[in-house]
């Protein structure tokens, strides 16, 4: 199994380049089965769950090549409608496929959706809206078959503004018949992205930021290139690494306006927090950080992928602070492994309260999700000693390199196997 091992206590201080953003690369990639031809999708990040999201599209007949820092597609062959339940499959990404395929196809069968265990994650919304547009659903043998005619639009409105339930009907609606509208859509950058790339694609969606997202379906598409957004959750964690370090840090390769709560709140916890230019910040911290209250919400509220990072950064400010979770109802496991640190973490259902130590101490600890896993990162590099972060896999689904980018702004980080270097 291998471990980072993170000697703590080292400011951070130099650049960190952030790479192309997970949770937009899935729905991108998924929309691009809807044109026929070849395309290059640039700034897509190496991580494990975007390499598994690639191996499934090669299954079912995707051309893929790798190229310097993207993918050139190839999606005129026939494409299968079935993605076969395996190992790679136990990631949340998938999701977009059952629009992408019922708007491909007109048949999509998925096996049963996976990704981090910090919720019972339904999928009752994505189910909703493509009923309304004419899918017919059922579970058969674990699988999840979603079948039409013809797509229909019609105006659907969402009980809450689930990010992948939006991509999900804005995919499967977009070569519908007719219009669809989505009230209380989800706002996120990645669906943001998600429409620019359609709209690239020939597709007509109108989405002005009010949570209203207006459809009108289009015969064909034609494909494109494109590039995907940088990471923004990747970029909140090097700031609040940077913070916690006392360091000296700037993101580069960034959309600041997509990660503003999180340094928002890292300036009220006292870091202080530079526009350097239209795409780099830069974060200094002098040791001196108080408690703040977070309450995680849809964008462009405090995003709960941040949260554990955050936690992480609030056991040593001073004071108490709440955290309270509104999106995710698991999303404090990463609290046990930092009280073995030395913090004072108490869970009360979706609250944390979070009383500051002055210092946190080395301890062998385990990732058990990716952001919880990126917390735990964050902490060991702050704490007196050395720590190991056990089961990193969690981490490496979501951040590329994660210990060659912080071995080049001075973090004391090496990966590990059985005692040996990696
Ligand atoms: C996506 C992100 C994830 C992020 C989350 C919220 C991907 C691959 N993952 O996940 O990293 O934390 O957005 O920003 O993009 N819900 C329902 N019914 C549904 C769908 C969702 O009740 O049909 C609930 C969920 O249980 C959860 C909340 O809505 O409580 C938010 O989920 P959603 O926005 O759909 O997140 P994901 O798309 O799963």
């Amino acid at each position: 199994m291998e471990y980072l091992e993170i000697e703590g206590g080292v400011p951070l201080k130099g650049e960190v380049k952030i790479s192309g953003a997970k949770n937009a690369t899935f729905p991108v990639l998924s929309a691009a089965l809807l044109a026929k031809g070849k395309m290059h999708i640039g700034n897509i990040p190496r991580i494990l769950d975007v390499e598994h999201f690639i191996e499934i599209l090669k299954e079912i007949g995707v051309g893929v090549e790798y190229t310097d820092h993207g993918v050139m597609l190839d999606t005129r062959g026939e494409i299968s409608s079935q993605v076969v339940q395996s190992e790679k499959h136990s990631l949340r990404g998938t999701q977009t496929l059952l629009g992408a395929l019922i708007g491909r196809n007109g048949r999509a069968l998925l096996p049963s959706l996976g990704g981090c265990n910090i919720g019972t994650r339904p999928i009752d919304l994505h189910l909703k809206g493509l009923k309304q547009l004419g899918v017919k659903v059922r579970w058969e043998e674990g699988y999840l078959i979603g079948e039409t005619d013809k797509l229909r639009g019609d105006s659907i409105y969402l009980d809450f503004p689930s990010v992948g339930a939006t991509e999900n009907i804005i995919i499967a609606s977009v070569l519908a018949e007719g219009d669809t509208v989505i009230e209380n859509a989800a706002r996120e950058p990645e669906i943001k992205n998600l429409v620019e790339f359609l709209n690239k694609l020939g597709a007509d969606i109108k989405m002005n930021g009010s949570g209203i997202i207006k459809i009108k379906g289009v015969k064909s598409l034609k494909p494109a290139d494109f590039d995907i957004i940088p990471d923004r959750i990747e970029a909140a964690t090097f700031l609040i690494m940077g913070a916690i370090t006392s360091g000296d840090l700037t993101v580069k390769n960034v959309h600041m306006h997509d990660f503003e709560p999180v340094t928002m709140k890292l300036k009220e916890s006292g870091a202080n927090i530079e526009i350097l230019n239209e795409d780099s910040l830069r974060v200094r911290a002098n040791g001196d950080l108080k408690a703040v209250n977070i309450k995680t919400l849809p964008y462009p509220g405090f995003p709960t992928d941040a949260q554990p990072q955050m936690m992480a950064l609030l056991s040593v400010a001073e004071g108490s602070s709440v955290i309270t979770e509104t999106i995710f109802e698991n999303r404090f496991r990463a609290a046990k492994e930092l009280r073995k640190m030395g913090a004072d973490i108490k869970v009360e259902n979706n609250v944390a309260f979070i009383k500051g130590v002055k210092e946190l101490t080395a301890a062998n600890v385990s990732a058990v999700d990716l952001r919880g896993g990126a917390s735990l990162i964050t902490a060991a590099l702050a704490a007196r000693g050395t720590s190991r972060v056990m089961n990193i896999y969690h981490v490496d689904r979501g951040y590329e390199k994660i210990e060659k980018k912080l071995q080049m702004v001075g973090g004391r980080v090496v990966r590990k196997k059985d005692n040996q270097v990696l």
